[in-house]
């Protein structure tokens, strides 16, 4: 997959929305986690000084600390500013305000950055791309992906989340997605397919709710287990 920086929006969520998204327990904490498409999340540089064993894929691994920092401030303020002129159609009860998702998004992108480089040494951020992933059955207890399957359903088919759900699931004992929401605000329409697809190949589909939300009704999670 070859990557554009200029057409990248590189904005991550933290440790403590990660854990609320995906109803994280400690025990679920202490797994061997695979986060797929988790971009310049700060979930893998919070969570490893925690002693958590995170491994991070994304396509954007392809760049730099610096190149990833810059794309991030480029976009940054448009994306505040749209939110702004739209405040009412979000929900704050987590981040409160548009200036203070600010503020958490740039917390974000400097704990991302200032654990980047030496995670790439470690092999926590990998480069991949879905519907394919590099790795063995059943490698990892726990697979997670935020904000990208079901978010962005206008840009990716049935077909693609079908797959990609199936790797995952091929190489983790356990899949959370997170939201179920498209950009829209609207359910995915791949969502009831795709669990009866599942519930026949013999996997336990769960919808469970989350404590955190921004999207209005975003505060559903698929659950997935073998
Ligand atoms: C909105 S960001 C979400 C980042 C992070 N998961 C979070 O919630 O903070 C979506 C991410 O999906 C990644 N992405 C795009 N195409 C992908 C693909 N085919 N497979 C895996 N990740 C992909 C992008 O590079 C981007 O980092």
């Amino acid at each position: 997959m070859v990557v554009h920086l200029e057409k990248v929006v590189p904005v991550g969520r933290t440790l403590d929305e990660y854990i609320k998204m995906f109803n994280l327990t400690e025990d679920d904490c202490k797994k061997f986690i695979l986060s797929v498409a988790d971009g310049p999340a700060s979930f893998n540089a919070e969570g490893t000084k925690l002693g958590y064993k995170i491994k991070s894929v994304d396509p954007l691994y392809v760049f730099n600390s610096e190149q990833i920092k810059t794309r991030f401030y480029e976009v940054i303020d448009n994306i505040i500013k749209q939110v702004e002129n739209t405040s009412h159609d979000w929900v704050w009860s987590y981040h409160k305000s548009p200036q203070n998702l600010r503020k958490n998004r740039e917390k974000v992108i400097s704990l991302f950055g200032e654990d980047y480089e030496q995670g790439k040494r470690e092999h926590r951020y990998e480069i991949g791309d879905l519907p394919k992933l590099k790795y063995k059955d059943n490698e990892y207890e726990l697979g997670l992906i935020s904000h990208f399957l079901f978010l962005y359903s206008e840009h990716f088919n049935q077909q693609f989340h079908l797959d990609s759900i199936n790797e995952m699931l091929r190489v983790c004992q356990e899949v959370r997605i997170f939201p179920l929401l498209t950009l829209n605000n609207e359910i995915s329409p791949y969502l009831s397919f795709i669990i009866e697809r599942l519930n026949n190949k013999g996997y336990r589909c769960n919808i469970e709710e989350v404590s955190y939300q921004l999207q209005p009704k975003g505060n559903q999670m698929l659950k997935i287990m073998k």
